[in-house]
């Protein structure tokens, strides 16, 4: 029985005859055509006016949040469930992460909570469109405008998701974009950074990339980082892009799949809720029962597939601990699983897939 992993790749299209591109022509580091092309045709694609490329997802967020200037002293609201990345760059740039709750049918942040958090040293609000659903983006930009707090988006989980037809990362003061192989699209490595103001945008330019001077060679005037994408990334990056649609399309159909097989059973699939486009970045489910949870995992890794669980609550994990409960990201991240969700699976898979989850339950109600 062959081994079903939760993601695979797609490399198709010209992914292959640009990376031989890079290699026959020599451009393999950070200067290259296929930087800039890969940002534009990124921007047009999300509906932004500019894009700048970055080595990941985690070095996008630390890049937004310094750009913004988020720094020591200053509190930023996150949920507590979501991938350790959103916390550990607040944490990075010496600001305090203060974790909200989450909602448990779409699984992001509960605006509520935000507004319940906010104190005269709240700065920003981040926004983490979870496994491919869209927080509520009315909400959240509402109270920021009200309150005066700068927002940023984390999208890495979030390419080819909308609300009311807009891009995720067209709402906030700057957003990111991670490429990491298990991303619907990827560069193996890789990231992205949109901001709204011109200003943000070239102070994130800068920070990638030293700080260097635009007008005199090797002068540097801050301090920054290299945080740059290499040309064959971007080349991997634009061919992925090319064909995203289909890919897109193709997750949105093994979706529909697994919500028709598993209709019945004591568990929730995520489900897009309200005026959005879920692009599934992951599909999930969530059992009834937790104590189910880990049994249901091992029974599919008999199977020989592979799941994931749900991100573990930041506010739980020893480095960045606080004591508070949060009892919806508790109880979802306790229940939930991600089941393989990658564009390249077969019909003959997901009803493997499917009926291992349903025998599982089966023989437990027996
Ligand atoms: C919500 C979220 N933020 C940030 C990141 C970081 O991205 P990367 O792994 O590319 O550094 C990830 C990665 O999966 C993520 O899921």
């Amino acid at each position: 029985m062959a081994r079903i992993p939760v993601y695979e790749p797609f490399l198709g299209g010209n992914v292959s005859a640009y990376v031989n591109e890079c290699l026959t022509t020599g451009w393999i580091s950070s200067r290259g055509a296929f930087i800039s092309r890969f940002e534009n045709a990124f921007a047009e694609y999300v509906g932004a006016e500019q894009a700048t490329s970055v080595a990941n997802g985690t070095v996008a967020l630390h890049l937004a949040l310094e750009a913004l200037g988020i720094g020591a002293g200053d509190e930023v609201i996150v949920p507590s469930f979501t991938y350790v990345a959103s916390i550990n760059t607040i944490l990075q740039t010496g600001a305090k992460p203060v974790y909200v709750d989450s909602l448990p049918d779409t699984l992001q942040v509960d605006p509520h909570a935000i507004r319940n958090a906010i104190t005269p040293k709240t700065r920003a609000v981040m926004a983490v469109h979870l496994y491919g659903h869209p927080c509520d983006m009315d909400a959240i930009p509402a109270l920021c405008r009200e309150n005066d707090l700068l927002l940023i988006e984390d999208c890495a989980e979030g390419f080819g998701t909308r609300w009311k037809g807009q891009h995720v990362g067209r709402f906030g003061d700057a957003a990111t974009f991670s490429f990491f192989g298990n991303k619907t699209i990827t560069t193996g490595e890789g990231g992205m950074v949109l901001a709204r103001s011109a200003d943000v945008m070239d102070r994130c330019r800068r920070l990638k990339s030293q700080g260097v001077s635009l007008d005199r060679e090797y002068w540097h005037d801050m301090l920054a980082y290299n945080y740059r994408m290499t040309n064959i990334q971007a080349a991997i990056g634009l061919a992925q892009l090319e064909i995203a649609d289909s890919l897109l399309g193709q997750k949105k159909i093994i979706a529909q799949s697994y919500k028709q097989a598993l209709a019945g059973l004591p568990l929730q699939t995520h489900e897009p809720i309200g005026p959005v486009d879920h692009s599934f970045w992951m599909c999930s489910l969530l059992v009834d029962d937790p104590t189910q949870r880990d049994p249901l995992r091992r029974h599919l890794a008999e199977n020989e597939i592979e799941t994931r669980p749900f991100f573990s609550p930041a506010h739980l994990m020893p480095h960045c601990r606080a004591d508070i409960t949060l009892p919806i990201a508790e109880n979802i991240s306790a229940r939930g699983i991600n089941l393989p969700s990658y564009p390249g699976l077969t019909p003959e898979q997901l009803e493997r897939i499917c009926d291992a989850v349903a025998s599982f339950f089966r023989s437990n109600l027996r």
